[in-house]
């Protein structure tokens, strides 16, 4: 079958504008970062029921789904966690541009990592939000787990004991 019998030739590329029309909401990213165990994904999920409810269409992309699946090849080392957050903010990018909400979910310990994510996604569509949680807190509640193992020095690089969180100095929410 020929192209145009497919694609009518009178189709143009349909803008990141015509899609946000088409659903009535404006795209934006959403980047949640902080501890983990601090309540990131919780809240995520909420923001996309509020949205929902609210008749907004919202992705949630969560660094503990996404580490299941696109990945799965990836550990938390410095480089690894670079590759992390440099393939979300693909992954975001493409979807804000196609007009939805993204709200993302990541640790993201460091100021370049956050900064890296700002720069793929463009600073316009770009919302930093740090979910405040300070390490005392996040281990008492320790709903993984986690943190007792990086106590008994079980896990290697554990985010705020034996690999750094750079607070974020300028969120755009906190
Ligand atoms: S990030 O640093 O690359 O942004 P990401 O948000 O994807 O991290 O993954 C964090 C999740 O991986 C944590 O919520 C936790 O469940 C798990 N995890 C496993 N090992 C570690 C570790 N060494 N440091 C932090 N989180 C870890």
């Amino acid at each position: 079958m020929p192209a145009k019998d497919i694609y009518p030739i009178n189709d143009r590329l349909l803008l990141r504008s015509d899609k946000e029309l088409m659903l009535s909401q404006k795209s934006r990213v959403y980047w949640f970062c902080g501890l983990s165990g601090s309540g990131k994904s919780t809240l995520a999920i909420q923001l996309e029921n509020d949205l929902h409810n609210s008749g907004i269409f919202s992705v949630v992309l969560d660094g503990d789904n996404l580490r299941g699946g696109l990945n799965n090849d990836l550990g938390f080392s410095d480089t690894d966690r670079m590759e992390n957050i440099r393939r979300v903010s693909e992954v975001a990018k493409t979807l804000v541009s196609n007009g939805l909400v993204v709200i993302v979910s990541l640790i993201s310990p460091k100021k370049e990592f956050r900064d890296s994510a700002k720069k793929i996604i463009g600073s316009d569509s770009f919302r930093e939000i740090y979910i405040q949680s300070d390490f005392e807190t996040c281990l008492k509640r320790d709903v993984k787990g986690l943190y007792a193992k990086a106590e008994k020095n079980e896990i290697k690089n554990f985010t705020g004991k034996s690999s750094s969180f750079e607070i974020p100095m300028d969120p755009w929410v906190s």
